[in-house]
C-alpha cells in the first residue's frame, strides 16, 4: 500500500464484532475474562487497547518500523523514551529542539543522574567530538522548533550506530509524509500527535515508533509500568486526522511556500527561516532526505521587539496560539511561549531570538493568510 492508501486503511481496522467502518471507541477501562487466566486478547486499557492499537499498528506503518505506541502528550512519549537511559549514561540532543524537550533533558532527566549536551547537529566532528565513553543517545528534530534547521538523519545514525548508541528522531514537524527516519537509520521516532497527525488542534498525544523487538518490548513495559498511554477517544481523533494527513500536509506546504514568498524581501522582516529556501543552508539536505519542507515558517522581525507585539496584536486569521500543525493557521512567539523554558543566554544562543515569530501556516484561502500577514506588518 502507498502513504496515502495506508493512511486511510493501515492499521488493524476491520470491526470484528459489527463491521463498523468507523473504528469503535472501546471506552472502557478493562475487560471481562473468558476464563481464569483467558482474555481475548485485552484485559486492562492502560496495557492495551483495540482502539489505542489501530492508532499504534498504523504510526508504526506510516513511519516503516516495527512497532507503535501511543501516549498521552508527546511529552508522555519522550519521557517514556528517556527512561530507557539509566544514571550514568550520557545524551547529546540538538540546542534548538522544542524548548519542552530541552525542560525534559535539563531539568529532569539530568535529576537522575543522566548527562546531557546540547549542541548543533549540523557537523559529524562537532557530533563526533561531543560523544563520551558513555554516551547512548542521539536526540535529533528535523525540522527543528522554532528555527527549522535540518539535520542529516544518516549522518546521525551512522555516528551512532558505529559505537552503538541510540538515535531518536522527533518527526512531528516533517511527519511521516515528508521524512521517514527509519529509512535513514534511526532507532525510534517519536511524535507529538498533538500536531500535524491529528491536524485539527483538539487532542494531545504523542506516539513512539521502534525498529526492533528489544525496543518494543522495552517500550510496552515503560508505557505500562509508567501509565504513559493515550485515551481511546483521542486514539479516534488522531486516527480520524491521520487519514487526510497527505492532502493536509501537501496543501500546508503550498500554503508555506506562498508566505515565505510573501515574506521574503518584505521590508519588515529581517530573515525567513524555511529549508525550502535556496539559501536555507540545510536545504540540499531537506532536498534530498524529504519530499517537502513542511508547513512551518519562522521569520525575523527588522524592528525587533516592537514590531513582534503590533504584528501579533494585528492578526486576524493567525491565531496567537501555542502548538502548530492544525488546520488553522497559529502565529507564536518562541521567546516567551514554547521555548520560555530555554534560560534567555542558551535561547539566543542557539539563535532563538527576541525578534522571532513563528507561523504554523493552516489550510485557509492563501490570499486571505498573505493579506492578514500584510495588514500585520504595516509599519504603525
Ligand atoms: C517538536 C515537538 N516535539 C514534542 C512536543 C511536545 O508535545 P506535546 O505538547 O504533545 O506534549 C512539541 C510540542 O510543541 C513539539 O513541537
Amino acid at each position: 500500500m502507498r502513504f496515502e492508501t495506508q493512511a486511510i486503511h493501515a492499521g488493524n481496522r476491520p470491526d470484528q464484532t459489527f463491521g463498523a467502518l468507523s473504528v469503535p471507541i472501546y471506552q472502557t477501562s478493562t475487560f471481562v475474562f473468558e476464563d481464569v487466566g483467558k482474555t481475548r486478547g485485552y484485559d486492562y486499557s492502560r496495557t492495551a487497547n483495540p482502539t489505542r492499537k489501530v492508532l499504534e499498528d498504523t504510526v508504526a506503518q506510516l513511519e516503516g518500523g516495527k512497532a507503535g505506541f501511543a501516549f498521552a502528550t508527546g511529552m508522555a512519549a519522550e519521557a517514556t523514551v528517556a527512561h530507557l537511559l539509566k544514571p550514568g549514561d550520557h545524551v547529546i540532543s540538538g540546542d534548538d529542539v522544542y524548548g519542552g524537550t530541552y525542560r525534559l533533558f535539563q531539568n529532569v532527566v539530568q535529576d537522575f543522574g543522566v548527562e546531557c549536551t546540547f549542541l548543533r547537529m549540523d557537523s559529524r566532528e562537532r557530533i563526533e567530538d561531543a560523544i563520551r565513553p558513555n554516551t547512548r543517545m542521539l536526540w535529533l528534530e528535523t525540522p527543528s522548533n522554532p528555527l527549522l534547521n535540518i539535520v542529516d538523519v544518516e549522518m546521525v545514525a551512522d555516528i551512532a550506530r558505529r559505537r552503538n548508541i541510540l538515535t531518536v528522531a522527533d518527526n512531528t514537524f516533517a511527519t511521516p509524509y515528508f521524512l521517514r527516519p527509519i529509512e535513514y537509520g534511526v532507532d525510534l521516532v517519536v511524535h507529538s500527535t498533538t500536531k500535524y497527525l491529528n491536524g485539527h488542534c483538539d487532542v494531545v498525544g504523542g506516539a513512539v515508533v521502534t525498529t526492533t523487538d528489544d525496543l518494543t518490548q522495552r517500550i510496552q513495559f515503560l508505557l505500562n509500568a509508567m501509565g504513559t498511554c493515550a485515551s481511546p477517544f483521542d486514539c479516534w481523533l488522531v486516527l480520524r486526522g491521520i487519514e487526510t494527513l497527505p492532502v493536509r500536509m501537501k496543501q500546508h506546504e503550498e500554503n508555506a511556500l506562498a508566505v515565505v514568498s510573501f515574506l521574503n524581501g518584505h521590508p519588515e522582516v529581517e530573515r525567513v527561516f524555511y529549508p525550502g529556501l535556496d539559501s536555507h543552508p540545510g536545504h540540499e539536505i531537506a532536498k534530498e532526505q524529504m519530499r517537502g519542507f513542511g508547513g512551518v515558517v519562522s521569520f525575523e522581525t527588522r524592528r525587533g521587539i516592537t514590531a513582534v507585539n503590533a504584528f501579533l496584536k494585528r492578526m486576524e486569521i493567525f491565531s496567537l496560539a501555542e502548538s502548530l500543525g492544525g488546520v488553522a493557521s497559529l502565529a507564536e512567539y518562541p521567546a516567551t511561549m514554547s521555548h520560555a523554558s530555554m534560560p534567555e543566554d542558551f535561547r539566543k544562543r542557539a539563535g532563538i531570538t527576541d525578534g522571532l515569530i513563528r507561523l504554523s501556516v493552516g489550510l485557509e484561502n492563501i490570499d486571505d493568510l498573505i493579506d492578514d500577514l500584510r495588514q500585520a506588518l504595516e509599519p504603525s
